[in-house]
């Protein structure tokens, strides 16, 4: 999701750094606009860095792509944290003679204005009576919250915390269009032991699987996220059961069971092909094997391919294919050999490389049908992509 974050000039301006972070962290593309006044309390590179964009605050910065409504347009959501009386006034009325006024009067976003200032100020009937119109119109008003004020007063007054802010925000924008539904989604890599202290395994990091199960969750299904290992570092979405494996074993007993009363299975997980025959139960010593270890494996059991076999009339299978093939004609055949031979509903294909697709927070891919055509191409962050499998794959679009 594209959101965009004013900053006003309030004290409070430090802790919409938390904010931001806290929505880049969860995935989303942020763009801060601080006001000349924010940049006061907290100035640009620190902006810049923690959105991971640039940010150009002045309404006469980069003309040339017309941002002042560009940013308007492209944002599925603005925030503005903290909103001091000023900001909370001039909303109210339309001005917009800075870009954060212009990129709201631009945009048919929804308004999340979380305000921030003392007691006195809040409380006076200018300030209620321009909250009240905000909120007429549709804006989501979080706090503020009442508490110690920057100097020795204490009342309402205070920003509400970040986190209360983003969950509020997010709300504003989530829509509920898969509550009811019980989705199984697996996510990281199995890990195949080859002795008490060693294993075989891939670099799948589990964040596409983990943001396909923080989108269904935010979108209200009941979610079942079956993890393999997981990169350090990738938070588990909160709401959704997490059910820890290792092994393919493992990840094959957990996704069949919970798939028996699911609508859809969505198996993201880079499970491992083949397994050590043989798991010694003591460290395998070099002085046995001298120069040369040959290990004997055997094939895993194809999880998909059994759940598609198995699956109850209206259950949705999905699979993915991260192939190495660089051609996209080449990497569609690929795609389309493997969804016949799997027999799942949908086959999400990405492209992966030494340095493509795997840790990355970003992906890019194709999702195909069982006729083998092109149903979508997403590209984004791996939440957004995550969002359109999920419009693609579960029907609603
Ligand atoms: N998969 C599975 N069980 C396995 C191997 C893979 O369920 N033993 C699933 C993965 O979770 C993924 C899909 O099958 O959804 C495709 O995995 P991939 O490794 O690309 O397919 P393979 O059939 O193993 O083909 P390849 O020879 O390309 O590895």
């Amino acid at each position: 999701m594209t959101i965009v974050v004013g900053v006003t000039g309030g004290i409070a301006a430090y802790k919409a750094v938390s904010l931001v972070r806290t929505l880049v962290l969860a995935g989303h593309d942020v763009h801060v606009i601080p006001t000349e006044a924010a940049l006061r309390f907290v100035g640009t590179p620190t902006w810049e860095a923690i959105s991971r964009n640039p940010v150009e605050p002045g309404l006469y910065d980069g003309v040339a792509q017309v941002r002042h409504v560009a940013l308007g347009q492209a944002a599925d959501l603005i925030v503005i944290a903290p909103a001091t009386a000023n900001t909370i006034a001039r909303l109210a009325h339309g001005l917009a003679d800075d870009l954060l006024g212009n990129t709201v009067l631009a945009s048919s976003a929804p308004l999340v204005v979380a305000p921030a200032m003392h007691t006195g100020m809040w409380q006076n009937p200018a300030t209620q009576a321009n909250a009240s119109l905000l909120r007429a119109r549709g804006a989501i008003l979080v706090g503020p919250a009442s508490g110690p004020l920057t100097g020795t007063d204490s009342g309402p007054g205070r920003m509400a915390e970040p986190d209360e802010i983003a969950e509020a925000a997010l709300a504003a924008v989530r829509r509920a269009d898969l509550a009811g539904r019980r989705v199984v989604v697996s996510a990281g890599g199995t890990r195949e032991p080859l002795d008490p202290v060693r294993f075989l395994g891939n670099r799948s990091s589990g964040k596409q699987g983990v943001a396909l199960a923080r989108a269904a969750a935010m979108r209200g299904a009941t979610v079942t996220l079956i993890a393999a290992h997981v990169d350090d570092g990738v938070p588990f979405p909160s709401g959704v059961e997490v059910v820890r494996v290792e092994t393919t074993a493992q990840l094959r007993e957990a996704v069949t069971r919970h798939a028996e009363d699911a609508d859809a299975v969505i198996m993201a997980a880079a499970v491992a092909d083949y397994r050590p025959t043989e798991v010694a139960e003591r460290k395998i010593k070099k002085d046995r094997h001298g120069d040369r270890l040959n290990l004997a494996l055997v094939a895993n059991p194809d999880v998909l391919a059994e759940l598609a076999a198995a699956k109850a009339p209206g259950r949705i299978v999905v699979g993915f294919a991260a192939e190495t093939e660089p051609d996209r004609e080449a990497l569609l055949a690929l795609g389309r050999a493997k969804i016949a031979r799997k027999g799942c509903d949908f086959l999400v294909v990405n492209a992966v490389g030494w340095h493509e697709g795997i840790a990355s927070d970003d992906n890019t891919v194709m999702v195909l049908d069982r006729a083998g055509d092109i149903v979508i191409e997403a590209s984004g962050s791996k939440l957004s992509v995550a969002d359109r499998i999920l419009d693609a794959t579960l029907g609603t679009a």
